[in-house]
C-alpha cells in the first residue's frame, strides 16, 4: 500500500453501538477509545500515515447531556495524562487543535504537557481536533492574520493561501484520506480549509466495531481512487 500522507477519522457511533448492546453512551465512549488506541499505534508500528487528525469532540459536542460531556472530559484527562510515556517510547508525537479556551485548567494543563514531551517525536503526528470546529480554525487564523496587518507586520497583498495554512492551529497537510464511521454521509464542520481535495469514505460500521481489518479494508478502497486534483491526467 502507498503510504498516506494525512488520514482524517471522524469519529462517530459510539452512541448508537452502545444502545445496540443495551449498554450507557458511556461504555460506548469508553469501547471507542480501545479502538482509538489500538489505530494509532497500528498506524505508526506500521508507518501507514504521516500525519492522523481525530475528531474526538467538536465545540457543538458541548451541548450534550452535562453527564455525557464530563464523562468525556474525564475520559481524555485520564488517556492524556497516561499515554505519555508509551508515546515517547513509541515516537508518536501529539499535536491538539480547537479552542482550549472552552477546556477546563487542568485538561489544557495535560494537553499542554503531552505536546511539549512529545514535540521532538519523529514518528507518526496525532492531531486530536479537540473543542474543535471547521469554522472556528478559519475565523481563529484570520484574527491572527489581521492582528499582523494591524500591526505592520505585513502587507494585505502577503495574504496567500501558504500564510492562511500557517496560521491555523498547526500548519498540516492537505487531509488525503478521510473517513467517517457509522454511515453518517456528513462533515460536520471538521478540518473545512484541509480537506479540499480529500477522498471521502463512510463505512457503515460504529467506531467501537471499526477494527484493524476494517481500517485495511477502508485503505484498500482508497487505493482505488482516482485523484486528479482538478486536472486532465
Ligand atoms: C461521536 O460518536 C463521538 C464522540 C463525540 C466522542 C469520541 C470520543 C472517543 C472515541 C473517546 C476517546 C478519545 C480519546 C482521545 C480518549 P457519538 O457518541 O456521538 O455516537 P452517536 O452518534 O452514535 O451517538
Amino acid at each position: 500500500m502507498n503510504k498516506i500522507n494525512h488520514l482524517g477519522i471522524i469519529v462517530d457511533g459510539n452512541g448508537r453501538w452502545a444502545k445496540e448492546r443495551g449498554l450507557s453512551r458511556s461504555e460506548g465512549h469508553r469501547a471507542g477509545a480501545e479502538t482509538l488506541k489500538n489505530i494509532i499505534l497500528y498506524l505508526n508500528k506500521e508507518n501507514l500515515v504521516n500525519y492522523l487528525s481525530l475528531y474526538v469532540f467538536s465545540t457543538e459536542n458541548f451541548d450534550r447531556p452535562k453527564d455525557e460531556v464530563n464523562y468525556l472530559m474525564e475520559l481524555f484527562l485520564k488517556w492524556f495524562k497516561t499515554v505519555e510515556k508509551e508515546y515517547k517510547k513509541e515516537n508518536i508525537k501529539v499535536y491538539f487543535s480547537g479552542r482550549k479556551e472552552y477546556l477546563k485548567k487542568e485538561i489544557v494543563e495535560a494537553m499542554n504537557i503531552l505536546e511539549e514531551k512529545t514535540k521532538n517525536n519523529t514518528g507518526l503526528v496525532v492531531n486530536f481536533c479537540l473543542s474543535y470546529g471547521g469554522r472556528a480554525e478559519i475565523v481563529d487564523a484570520t484574527k491572527k492574520i489581521a492582528k499582523m496587518v494591524v500591526d505592520n507586520r505585513i502587507d494585505i497583498d502577503d495574504i496567500d493561501e501558504k500564510l492562511f495554512s500557517q496560521n491555523l492551529y498547526h500548519e498540516l497537510p492537505d487531509v488525503d484520506f478521510l473517513i467517517r464511521t457509522s454511515g453518517e454521509n456528513r462533515i460536520s464542520n471538521f478540518m473545512l480549509w484541509q480537506i479540499s481535495y480529500a477522498e471521502f469514505y463512510f463505512p457503515k460500521t460504529c467506531f467501537p466495531d471499526f477494527t484493524i481489518d476494517e481500517l485495511k479494508k477502508s485503505f484498500l478502497e482508497y487505493e482505488k481512487r482516482d485523484r486528479r486534483f482538478g486536472k486532465v491526467k
